[in-house]
């Protein structure tokens, strides 16, 4: 009997902690009464209000603000912030009030594109720390970081030995997204990379290039969604098999990242001591994407059985 109590005792202790866990995704309203807009009193408005928030995985900032007035972009880079360079966001939200979903770990900056509203204070960098407890939330498929390929792997960019289906290969099972770089290594003097269109990709025409580049390693940061096309404009190369398409999604989408040789930089392996269970035994989670309320109600069922077996 005593065992018994007692493994139903640990139980709920688990239990509770996950549960308590798991509804810890929370809402911030970017500086809360200010709203999103150009603060009175510089940057430091933004800067003082995230100093005073605790970001994680899972957690919705909610920037509100009044449509056409105001919009608000995420920039990738720290140096985009700074600079206010809005030139390619990963994000872009034009309607207010705009939320956007924290869903991995790391800084995210944000700014206004409008005018001079971001040099004159518009702007907020966080930083996001991972979910605590041994269950994290099940967030949508997380903008990853950028990735630098090199094109054709070990290859290198050339002739392929096989044709055409070498490069389309390689590009097969990758995800390409806003911010990643691709590097052609070749020798100098027997290959260049030629930025072409569709049509000059599809017959071959090296006469109509975007732009072309003779010093390896090239590399070429993807800055814009959709079909990219390379070729190589030395006679016959491409003809022969040297190209490239390849098809670029927007960093924020939820593409489902189908592959695993990007892994996020940032795992989730930090427990803030705040609110991490003290008992986080080899339990394993229901490996859901159910919606949150269905986790909880879960374990609220499982729960009130367990309290039911212990008083009965
Ligand atoms: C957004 O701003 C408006 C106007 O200031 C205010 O009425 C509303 O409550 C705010 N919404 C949130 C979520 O704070
Ligand atoms: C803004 O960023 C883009 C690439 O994202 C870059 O090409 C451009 O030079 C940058 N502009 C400034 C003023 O730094
Ligand atoms: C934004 O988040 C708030 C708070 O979680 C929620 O009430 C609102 O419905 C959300 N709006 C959209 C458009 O998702
Ligand atoms: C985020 O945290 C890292 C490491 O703790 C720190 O180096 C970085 O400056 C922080 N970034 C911001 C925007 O606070
Ligand atoms: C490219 O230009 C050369 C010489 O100007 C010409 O002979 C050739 O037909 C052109 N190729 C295409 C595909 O237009
Ligand atoms: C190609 O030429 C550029 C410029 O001359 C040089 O910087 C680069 O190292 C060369 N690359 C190779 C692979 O030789
Ligand atoms: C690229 O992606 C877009 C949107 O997902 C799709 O419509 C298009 O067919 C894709 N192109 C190729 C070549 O796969
Ligand atoms: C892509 O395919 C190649 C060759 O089949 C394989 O070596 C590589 O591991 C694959 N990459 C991913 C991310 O699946």
């Amino acid at each position: 009997m005593a065992t018994r109590l007692g493994l139903a005792v640990v139980i709920l202790v688990v239990l509770a902690a996950l549960l308590q866990t798991t509804v810890a995704q929370k809402t911030h309203v970017v500086g809360d009464n200010l709203g999103w807009l150009v603060p009175p009193g510089g940057p430091v408005a933004y800067t003082t209000w995230a100093a005073m928030q605790t970001f994680t995985v899972g957690d919705i900032l909610v920037f509100n603000f009044t449509t056409g007035n105001q919009d608000v972009a995420r920039v990738l880079t720290k140096e985009a912030f700074d600079t206010c360079n809005s030139t390619s966001p990963m994000w872009l939200e034009t309607t207010g009030p705009a939320n956007f979903t924290l869903s991995s770990v790391g800084e995210y900056y944000f700014i206004c594109t409008m005018d001079r509203h971001c040099p004159l204070g518009q702007k907020l960098a966080i930083n996001v720390t991972g979910s605590s407890g041994p269950a994290p939330p099940p967030v949508p498929a997380p903008p990853r970081a950028p990735v630098t390929y090199v094109v054709g792997d070990k290859l290198g960019w050339l002739v392929p030995p096989g044709g055409a289906i070498a490069y389309a290969t390689w590009a097969s099972n990758k995800t390409f997204i806003v911010g990643d770089t691709l590097v052609f290594d070749f020798v100098n003097g027997t290959q260049d990379v030629a930025v072409v269109t569709k049509s000059a990709y599809k017959t071959c025409d090296t006469n109509n290039t975007i732009t072309v580049l003779t010093n390896s390693p090239a590399k070429i940061t993807l800055t814009t969604t959709g079909e990219h096309y390379f070729t190589c404009t030395y006679p016959r190369h491409c003809t022969l098999g040297q190209q490239l398409a390849i098809n670029v999604t927007a960093s924020s989408t939820a593409t489902p990242p189908s592959s695993s040789t990007t892994p996020p930089t940032g795992t989730t392996t930090a427990s803030s001591p705040a609110n991490a269970p003290t008992a986080g035994g080899p339990i394993s989670p229901p490996a859901s994407s159910a919606p949150f309320r269905g986790v909880v109600g879960f374990y609220v069922t499982f729960l009130s059985i367990v309290v039911a077996f212990l008083f009965n």
